[in-house]
């Protein structure tokens, strides 16, 4: 009897600590399952699980999910710089994939840019620009010219500078700055590594000595009006063909005096016309060697096959009014000779394809200056 009586005792002074450990168990069960569904519905909005994890140990479920998907509070929450100072401006600031994203926002914050500037100054330049730009102290400006849309963080000096001087109007000064208008022509220039069909060349664009195009064709003698064969990009060479034929049906014959021109062949010419003519007929119609679009396979110098001057042609009346609808534009025009840095040559055509070619056509501009506004990143 006495042994029964202690048996009870030991199972009733078990009972409680099991409970406890119950209930313990109970709640982390409870809380798993709340942090997994919280987690799950983070991620569901576009939060990576780094950022999702972050957001409820910072204790920010409910703002986060009032704001919904977010990418710069996704990036913010995800790294090391998380500022909670800041919180309500990362929601503000729109994202953009650059490796010190949050450090740099905090620091153009930290010195007294607003909002609406630091998304300007993010937009417009790269992770190297914006980094080096949130080193300085605080800069004039911003708004005037990195509101323009093709405005780069890493020319606004020069737009200052520009400005300062020819006093254009921002959207102008941008435009020219970009276009390298406050350098002289062939000093300097930015020498060209990722080559393609949209290529700009011009006396501030450098084509290296040994560029050569991969895919040239040599145009069918019918249509040459040169000493010997002449050599174009394949895709220039089939809208060329086109438009011959084009013209033909109106009885005008379109003929090709100059294509592709390697290195060495400009050189030669720019030789060629300063012992004929000197530095200044060269300064305005022929490129230095490494400067001349024919060197891109994607120019050509049309001719009529009748009229030897051909700007008094009727194929130089046909090509002024119908080349963009083959994607030709006339690279060099009388109206554009202080943007294009070259005087007026009716029979030098670009291949641009022909949705550009329509808009330099109806915006009457040079592909200088499309380039510039949509091309160049
Ligand atoms: N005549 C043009 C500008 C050239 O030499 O490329
Ligand atoms: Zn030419």
């Amino acid at each position: 009897m006495p042994q029964k009586r202690v048996k009870l005792k030991l199972k009733s002074n078990a009972k409680k600590p099991l409970m406890i450990i119950g209930v313990i168990l109970l709640v982390i069960v409870i809380l798993l399952v709340f942090y997994f569904n919280r987690i799950g519905e983070l991620k569901n909005l576009g939060y990576s699980e780094e950022a999702a994890k972050s957001i409820i140990f910072k204790f920010k479920y409910s703002y986060v999910m009032n704001i919904g998907e977010n990418k710069t509070l996704n990036a913010a929450f995800s790294s090391d710089d998380y500022k909670e100072d800041n919180l309500d401006n990362y929601a503000k600031i729109d994202y953009e994939n650059q490796e010190h994203l949050i450090s740099n926002i905090n620091k153009l914050l930290n010195k007294g840019y607003s909002v609406d500037e630091v998304n300007l100054i993010i937009s417009k330049g790269d992770d190297e620009s914006v980094s080096d730009f949130a080193k300085r102290e605080k800069v004039k400006y911003i708004e005037e010219f990195l509101s323009v849309d093709y405005a780069k963080l890493e020319n606004l000096d020069r737009y200052v500078a520009y400005k300062e001087k020819e006093n254009d109007d921002a959207e102008t000064t941008v435009l020219y700055v970009n276009m390298d208008f406050d350098k002289e022509d062939y000093v300097d220039p930015l020498v060209i590594d990722d080559f393609d069909d949209y290529v700009l060349v011009n006396k501030h664009r450098q084509l290296s000595s040994k560029y050569v195009p991969d895919d040239l064709v040599t145009i069918d003698e019918e249509y040459v009006k040169a000493d010997g064969e002449i050599e174009i990009e394949r895709n220039v060479a089939k809208a060329f063909y086109d438009m011959a034929e084009a013209a033909s049906k109106e009885g005008l014959e379109l003929m090709v005096s100059s294509g592709y021109r390697s290195y060495e062949d400009q050189e030669e010419i720019t030789n060629t016309y300063l012992e004929l003519y000197g530095q200044n007929y060269v300064d305005n119609y022929v490129a230095k060697p490494g400067f001349s679009e024919h060197q891109t396979a994607m120019s050509l110098d049309i001719a009529s096959k009748s009229v030897n001057t051909f700007v008094e042609s009727d194929e130089y009346s046909w090509m002024m009014d119908n080349a963009y609808k083959y994607g030709f534009i006339l690279r060099y025009p009388r109206s554009k000779e202080d943007i294009t840095g070259y005087k007026c040559e009716a029979w030098h055509y670009r291949y641009v394809g022909k949705k550009i070619a329509k808009y330099i056509k109806e915006n009457n501009i040079t592909y200088d200056e499309y380039y510039v506004m949509f091309l160049d990143d």
